[in-house]
């Protein structure tokens, strides 16, 4: 069968591709885990990292969402999510989609995410998007280096205070970064 390019991508070390249920508890695992979480406002327990996973399947089919889950070819072990989707804040120049990812910490510093993330931005540029951004909290600089390594610039103009991050909360403040498709610019 013919593979969608939105839901199933595929890259050197990665398949993306749509949640199984035998996700569940690895990516409970990942979103539990508070180094890896130190960037969010909290840890998730299972109920809620299932909540999270069964949004991430509602935005899938429903279109709007194309947060995958990314599993390694090797070994065939969910190393996390890698996705993009539709943005629900006000954002400068009201960017249509935004790229983002998290892994669990023992798949870090391997280029992963960077690696995921150029199928996903090859695929938004198959769809006709004229552009990405990816947003953080201004303190998480390895997020950044993704950004970064990936091609993407920061838009210094866009910075924003988190609308759902209570005030004086660290992670509040965010940077935003974009890509440009190259054929529509
Ligand atoms: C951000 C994240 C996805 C990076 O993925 P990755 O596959 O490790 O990416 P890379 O291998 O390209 O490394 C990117 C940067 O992460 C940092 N990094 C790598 N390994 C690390 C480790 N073991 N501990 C801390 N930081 C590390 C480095 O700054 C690195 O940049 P460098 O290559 O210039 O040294 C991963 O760190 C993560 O899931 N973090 C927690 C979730 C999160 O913050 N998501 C983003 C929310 S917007």
């Amino acid at each position: 069968m013919e593979q969608e390019p939105r839901t199933v991508l595929e890259t050197e070390r990665l398949i993306l591709r749509p949640w199984q249920d035998a996700d569940r508890a690895p990516f409970a695992a990942i979103v539990g885990d508070p180094h890896v979480m130190r960037f969010y406002t909290g840890t998730r327990d299972r109920a809620a990292a299932d909540a999270w996973i069964d949004k991430m399947i509602a935005g899938l089919d429903a279109g709007t969402s194309a947060f995958l889950a990314a599993e390694r070819k090797a070994d065939g072990e969910l190393i996390g999510l890698i996705g993009t989707a539709r943005i629900d804040m006000d954002l400068r120049g009201n960017p249509p989609e935004e790229i983002g990812w998290v892994l669990g910490n023992r798949y870090w510093g391997q280029g992963y995410a960077p690696e995921g993330a150029r199928a996903h931005i090859l695929s938004a540029w198959q769809r006709g998007l004229p552009e990405l951004v990816a947003f953080t909290a201004a303190i998480n600089q390895p997020s950044q280096r993704v950004m970064e390594k990936i091609g993407m610039t920061r838009d210094t103009e866009g910075d924003f205070l988190h609308p759902r991050i209570a005030e004086n909360h660290p992670l509040r403040p965010h940077v935003l970064y974009r890509i440009a498709n190259p054929a529509r610019s």
